[in-house]
């Protein structure tokens, strides 16, 4: 399996570690306590939202594929359990939007019958044409997902940007949208969200990153840590085609080392370890996948000696 870009030179990996590790935490789940150490194995690892220094865990929940139309009660009680397990295990973040079928209107109904709505941070996104068509489409999104106030909005894929993101500053002038973003998730797009988040006060950026995409190392994580925006991660599995292409293959001995006996830490760890990236947003529907995703945030992250090695393994396949 072969990678599109260069690796981060270790001049680059230093420089960009030295700002992460001023900012980059550990904390115990549901504590508050902070450290700047390694995690052991009750401490999730903990970013900081640079813009506001709050503190979230560095992976959360995407609900793109997986949670639009559930068919029956077993499906949507499948993904509630889902949400239970990530707050369970002392997740917070779930991304979703109003183009994901009706996953808006689960996450919401789930949130709400578990009481549990104030325990989530929930970002979701204006994903539509028209200034006015984007106030509106808000406004159900506020219904769907059951709350007056969203964590974070983000204008999709650089929709009709300029008009959306005169609506999100003013809802969070309003404190109904507490930070405000901007997504997309191709490669061809790395040049116009680095510039519109250049150009835009976002707290936030979401693009796409894994082993097998890492064309956002050249210039939008770099741009963002220099700027101090918070990264999102989307398609962190490469939509699972990384999994398809570890099938049946063993866990190398060196990343046992730092605490890796699943794939998809291994998978996660290789982006947490970006100084740039604040959350990754893996989707699922299975609450153990769940658990294995949370169980990232547990011990440390690999070096970028470490880091190389597992691109080459990555490539070798
Ligand atoms: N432009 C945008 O704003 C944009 C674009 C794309 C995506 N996104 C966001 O990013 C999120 C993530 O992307 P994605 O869901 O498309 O792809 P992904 O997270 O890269 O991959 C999801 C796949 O990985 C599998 N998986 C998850 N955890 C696993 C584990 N621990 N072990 C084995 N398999 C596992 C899932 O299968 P199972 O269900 O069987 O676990 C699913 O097939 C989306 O849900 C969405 O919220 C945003």
């Amino acid at each position: 399996m072969s990678n599109k870009t260069p690796r981060l030179s270790r001049k680059d990996f230093l420089k960009l570690s030295a700002a992460t590790v001023a900012g980059g935490m550990m904390m115990t789940s549901g504590v508050g306590r902070a450290m700047i150490s390694q995690s052991t194995s009750s401490e999730l690892l903990m970013r900081p939202i640079p813009s506001s220094g709050e503190m979230i865990p560095a992976v959360g929940l995407g609900t793109a594929q997986t949670f639009g139309q559930p068919q029956n009660d077993d499906d949507f009680n499948q993904r509630k359990e889902v949400i239970n397990t990530l707050l369970n295990e002392g997740g917070t973040v779930i991304d979703t939007s109003p183009t994901y079928s009706n996953a808006e209107a689960v996450v919401g109904r789930a949130l709400d019958e578990l009481g549990r709505r104030d325990e989530a941070w929930l970002a979701t996104k204006t994903s539509i044409s028209g200034k006015q068509a984007g106030i509106d489409q808000n406004t159900q999104s506020f219904s769907d997902l059951k709350t007056n106030k969203f964590e974070l909005l983000q204008v999709h894929n650089l929709r009709d940007t300029e008009a959306h993101m005169e609506t999100i500053l003013k809802l969070k002038e309003e404190g109904r949208v507490k930070y405000a973003g901007i997504t997309h998730f191709r490669e061809s797009a790395n040049d116009p969200l680095t510039d519109a988040m250049l150009k835009h006060p976002v707290d936030f950026i979401q693009c796409q990153y894994n082993m097998i995409d890492r064309s956002v190392e050249q210039r939008l994580l770099p741009a963002a840590l220099e700027k101090g925006v918070a990264i999102m991660i989307n398609v962190p599995f490469g939509r699972g085609r990384l999994f398809r292409a570890t099938s049946g293959k063993d866990i190398p001995e060196f990343a046992k080392e730092f605490g890796v006996d699943t794939w998809g830490k291994f998978f996660l760890k290789y982006i947490l370890s970006h100084p740039a990236v604040t959350v990754a947003i893996p989707g699922t529907v299975h609450p153990h996948h769940v658990v294995d995703n949370i169980g990232a945030l547990r011990g440390r992250l690999p070096d970028q000696g470490e880091r190389d090695r597992m691109i080459k393994f990555i490539e070798n396949l």
